[in-house]
């Protein structure tokens, strides 16, 4: 798969099925997380990755949705503020730049090794800090369920690039 491909084949994956994730592929992917580039190489994340109980539940209770009880393992990505740079003359915190980057690391590797995954923004941070699994200092941003995938390829909806691009 070229990068383009890759482009295409990573979709939202909301259909899971039952299967084990296997461990080498959890493996790559954490690999592929831990090089992602970030401001000033400050690194300011951390990921956990929750497979089982009764952390697997209280993850997936914070975000409201039938779809992601199927998944079996959810990564929680974590920004850390105090760590990540920020930029003297607006003082701009760039720990978010530096989070969708590495998750999208996350989900361009889950994708190119077969996975589904979503990106997952829209759960209660309040609920999730509450469950005593957020490690002091960090921010939960994003979670990413990943499964073997039980939906089809779908086309992609884009703006046109003349709209995108000038
Ligand atoms: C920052 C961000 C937050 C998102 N949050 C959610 C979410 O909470 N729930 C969800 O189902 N999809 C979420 N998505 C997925 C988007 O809806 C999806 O990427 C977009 O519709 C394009 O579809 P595609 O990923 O299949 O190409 C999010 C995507 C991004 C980049």
């Amino acid at each position: 798969m070229n990068f383009k491909e890759l482009c295409l084949a990573r979709q939202s994956c909301r259909q899971y099925s039952n299967d084990p994730v296997p461990q080498e592929k959890l493996d790559y992917i954490k690999e592929c997380v831990r090089l992602a580039p970030s401001a000033v190489n400050r690194q300011p994340w951390r990921f956990l990755l929750i497979d089982k109980e009764p952390m697997l539940s209280q993850v997936k209770a914070c975000y409201g949705r039938d779809w992601i009880q199927q998944a079996p393992v959810i990564v929680v990505c974590m920004k850390n503020e105090q760590e990540a740079w920020t930029r003297s003359c607006d003082g701009h915190n760039h720990a978010d730049v530096d989070i969708a980057i590495a998750t999208e690391h996350l989900c361009l590797a889950a994708s190119e090794q077969g996975l589904g995954n979503c990106w997952v923004c829209n759960f209660d941070v309040e609920r999730l800090m509450a469950t005593g699994l957020i490690p002091q200092g960090f921010i939960p941003s994003v979670l990413v369920p990943i499964g073997l995938p039980a939906d089809e390829p779908r086309p992609k909806t884009r703006k046109p690039i003349d709209e995108v691009w000038g």
